[in-house]
């Protein structure tokens, strides 16, 4: 947490905002619509929309926060041959994205 003043507690509402900067600034909205996040409009990926009420991750997984974590940091590591490249997401940062992406509903 780069912003405040070091506060030890970070409150869950600081992850979702600070999930949400991430998430434009790795540019995740090139290829996903992630609502809430600038310039999310790519319809390469499928859009991320209501991300809390899902179900799978790519079709494949149970949607649990640990596993969406691992997704994002190496998708590949889970589905072999999938088209979504790994973003250099460290887990800390793939944390905060997933609290975001929970958000949704
Ligand atoms: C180059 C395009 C591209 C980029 C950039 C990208 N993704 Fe993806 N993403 C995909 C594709 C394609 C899939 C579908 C993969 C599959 O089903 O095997 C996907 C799937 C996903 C899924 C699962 C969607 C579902 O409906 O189950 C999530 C969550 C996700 N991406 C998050 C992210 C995040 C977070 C980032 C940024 C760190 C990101 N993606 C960057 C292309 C991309």
């Amino acid at each position: 947490m780069v912003l405040g003043c070091g506060a030890p507690a970070i409150a869950a509402n600081d992850s979702i905002e600070r999930g949400r900067e991430l998430l434009a600034q790795y540019r995740c909205g090139s290829c996903h619509n992630i609502p809430g996040v600038p310039a999310s409009r790519g319809v390469v990926g499928p859009p991320l929309d209501a991300w809390g009420k899902r179900s799978y991750i790519a079709g494949r997984m149970p949607n649990r926060p640990e596993l969406l974590v691992r997704w994002i940091v190496a998708p590949h590591s889970l589905v072999p041959g999938t088209m979504m490249p790994s973003m250099g997401v460290s887990p800390a940062e793939a944390q905060e994205m997933t609290a975001y992406l929970f958000s949704l509903k």
